[in-house]
């Protein structure tokens, strides 16, 4: 490959692509919109939280734009769609990225109906309705891609509270059903599954600081996951690179979930 076409796969993957992101005011959501920009994309910067999702679209220029949306609530999810494509011109790229960890309640006995809904609605429900509105745009077009953020709490128990794990299980659950329905019409689905990254919400689960952060990995010494390392990888899953990986689940863990800590004759 000359010196031109490598470079020109550094920058600009996301070349006329427009993107919506779902809790894009802060952490891994937040980074994928820079990132995604950078890279040449439009992007509806899609929160709950209006002042932090509006802060990021200032910086970010006219490039990105602010949308208010709940992903529990489908009407905002529909209008958000629809935002993209009066304001952008089309929907490539969904990314139904939105969590929230709930209280870290481990025992069954303890955990009420409340909370466990809760988790389910956001994690699971909000990505099923980002997923509905946007094949509503995107069949028409016969193309498209949605992603969603899942965790290692998709494929190994223990790691978060049963709803959590719950949720993201069910994320990929319906990454492969999707996968199937909407590979018919060309939309690739797939979701990203990273490892304890340091943001907002997982500080404040884990009640952890940046050094605790560091004592997560256990394969890959060395290696401290942050949200550009994340966005990253779904910069790969949303740009043409990845043209066939369709129903896949890309974990961004260090190697975590391929070994068992407490049993191992490497360490
Ligand atoms: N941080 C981690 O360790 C980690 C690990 C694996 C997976 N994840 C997942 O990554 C995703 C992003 O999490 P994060 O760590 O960046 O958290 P974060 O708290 O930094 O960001 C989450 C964003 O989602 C927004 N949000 C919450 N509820 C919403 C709703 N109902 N509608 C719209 N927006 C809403 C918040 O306002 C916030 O901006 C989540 O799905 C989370 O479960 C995080």
């Amino acid at each position: 490959m000359g010196s031109a076409s490598m470079a020109s796969t550094l920058v600009g993957r996301l070349e006329g692509k427009v993107a919506l992101i779902t809790g894009a005011a802060t952490g891994i959501g937040e980074s994928t919109a820079r990132l995604f920009v950078k890279h040449g994309a439009k992007v509806l910067v899609a929160d709950i939280n209006d002042e932090l999702g509006e802060k990021v679209c200032k910086e970010l220029g006219p490039s990105a734009f602010f949308v208010h949306c709940d992903v529990t609530n489908e009407s905002d999810v529909e209008a958000a769609v629809n935002t993209a494509v009066a304001k952008f011109g089309k929907l490539d790229i969904m990314y139904n990225n939105a969590g929230i960890g709930g209280k870290p309640n481990p025992s069954i006995l303890e955990i009420e109906q409340s909370e466990f809904e809760k988790i389910i609605n956001v994690n699971l429900v909000g990505a099923f309705l980002g997923a509905k509105h946007a094949a509503r745009v995107m069949i028409p077009n016969r193309r498209g891609n949605i992603i969603t953020t899942a965790s290692t709490c998709s494929k190994i128990g223990g790691g978060s509270s049963h709803n959590y794990v719950s949720s993201k299980h069910g994320v990929v659950g319906l990454t492969k059903n999707l996968a199937v329905e909407l590979g018919q019409h060309g939309i690739r689905v797939n979701c990203v599954s990273p490892h304890v990254v340091p943001t907002r919400q997982s500080k404040e689960f884990y009640k952890m600081d940046d050094e605790g952060f560091r004592g997560v990995y256990s394969v890959l010494k060395g290696v401290y996951l942050q949200p550009e390392d994340v966005a990253e990888a779904v910069l790969f899953l949303a740009s043409d690179e990845s043209k066939c990986v369709h129903g896949h689940n890309l974990f961004v863990d260090g190697g975590v979930t391929i070994a068992n800590s407490k049993f191992s004759m490497f360490e």
